[in-house]
């Protein structure tokens, strides 16, 4: 089973050929295009100055500097204003530090609303949660088992999604639109990372227990390990994108992290939590959840969209052995869910059991499924928690986010259905 150690080891690793790397990535990031080979049409943007060899005195280092500069106005000279048609999502060859003229404009719109919904972890009054878990008999056993599975999956979940985006997906996704809300995606990540720990603190917990939930907890380690299996490939500073292959890598990459671990992992322990606070226990933590709820609700819908317009771009990329592996993936991903909750709710609990959950899960999967234009897997599966529909369902997003910025900016408190 892979572990977050595996993890850190290859980022070492890499870190050995520092400076090779760093110029590798320098040209793709200028270029932003595949390897020659995969690519059947010339560059429509100039291509990044070739590396200046090591100079032998200060007039071969002289001369070196004039034909570099030479090249560069040259370059400025021919270079072409950037158009609609030349963006894409993967492997562009347009100037991808213009954000605009705008290909995507839901990836536009999306950050504005997630700019919109902006809030903070410190905001959220956590006095009475404070005074439920210290009291004796405030909460059962099994309440307070949740609440810190809770804690222990998402605290470092989070964080898990953060490192994927920034140190992995951002680079593969060569549409500056998209690279401003993933930017914007990744403070969300510190926020809720933040709201946990904050959490964690108020309540006087055990930081180290709860931290190390991912090794130590089984349940929690085999979400966590499955996501990271994900980036392992792409986050090698080396890999590019621009075969049917390393496409394919980043797609399995986009499912695993915005259909699976967003879109399937987040959802017992939301519901868990969110079920509690309608029963008016942790009511603080629940309040810090909802806010993250809505934020998550936009990730996977984004990721939805990215993943959706890569197929659309890449028609060769979404035959049927890949919708296969892409169905497999979210099937897997939501036994790993059931099997959560099951651990996290071995007797019913808070109005919901195990089997309620099982059967959410389902709904939720077929959803995701759906989204990318798979068949459902789980037919006749119902939503056995509508109350969860009012605040993540996506159709909604648009009165969803209205309602949320109103209430952020007038200081009120959320309600409960
Ligand atoms: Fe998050
Ligand atoms: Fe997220």
């Amino acid at each position: 089973m892979l572990s977050w150690d595996d993890y850190d080891k290859n980022a070492e690793e890499s870190a050995v050929v520092n400076d090779a790397t760093l110029q590798k990535l320098e040209n793709v990031e200028t270029k932003a295009q595949p390897e020659p080979e995969a690519q059947a049409e010339a560059p429509t943007a100039p291509a990044a100055a070739p590396a200046t060899p090591q100079a032998s005195s200060p007039e071969a280092s002289e001369t070196q500097t004039e034909q570099a500069l030479d090249e560069v106005f040259s370059a400025t000279e021919n270079r072409e204003r950037v158009t609609v048609d030349q963006k894409a999502m993967i492997n562009c060859r347009a100037d991808l530090n213009q954000l605009v003229p705008f290909k995507y404009e839901w990836a536009w719109q999306k950050y504005l609303d997630g700019c919109a919904n902006h809030w903070m972890p410190q905001e959220v009054n956590m006095t009475a949660d404070i005074a439920l878990w210290k009291s004796e008999d405030g909460l059962s056993d099994d309440e307070r088992t949740i609440v810190k599975r809770s804690l222990g999956f998402f605290s470092t979940a989070d964080s898990l999604v953060a490192n994927n985006l920034v140190l992995a997906l951002y680079r593969l996704i060569t549409n500056p639109e998209c690279r401003q809300y993933l930017l914007r995606q990744a403070f969300e990540e510190a926020i809720h990372t933040h709201a946990y720990q904050y959490c964690i603190e108020s309540l006087g917990m055990d930081e180290g227990e709860i931290f190390n939930m991912y090794h130590e907890v089984p349940c929690v380690a085999q979400k966590a390990s499955w996501a990271l299996k994900y980036t392992q490939e792409i986050s090698d500073p080396f890999f590019q994108t621009g075969t049917v292959e390393t496409d394919q890598a980043l797609l399995k990459n986009l499912i695993a992290y915005y259909c699976v671990l967003e879109g399937v992992f987040f959802y017992c322990g939301f519901t868990q939590i969110l079920s509690m606070g309608r029963r008016n226990k942790m009511t603080g933590t629940s309040e810090q959840f909802q806010y993250i709820l809505r934020d998550e609700s936009m990730h996977v819908n984004f990721g939805i969209d990215v993943i959706n317009q890569i197929k659309l771009e890449n028609p060769h990329l979404w035959q049927a052995e890949t919708q296969e592996w892409a169905r497999d993936m979210i099937l897997e991903g939501t036994q790993l869910e059931i099997a959560y909750a099951r651990d996290t709710m071995p007797r019913g609990v808070l109005g919901m059991n195990a089997n309620m959950m099982e059967e959410y899960l389902q709904f939720i999967a077929n959803r995701r499924l759906a989204q990318i234009g798979l068949a459902e897997q789980f037919p006749g599966a119902k939503n056995p928690f509508p109350w969860m529909s009012e605040i993540m369902d996506l159709k909604k997003e648009k009165n969803f986010f209205e309602t949320r910025v109103t209430d952020y900016q007038t200081g009120g408190a959320l309600t409960w259905d």
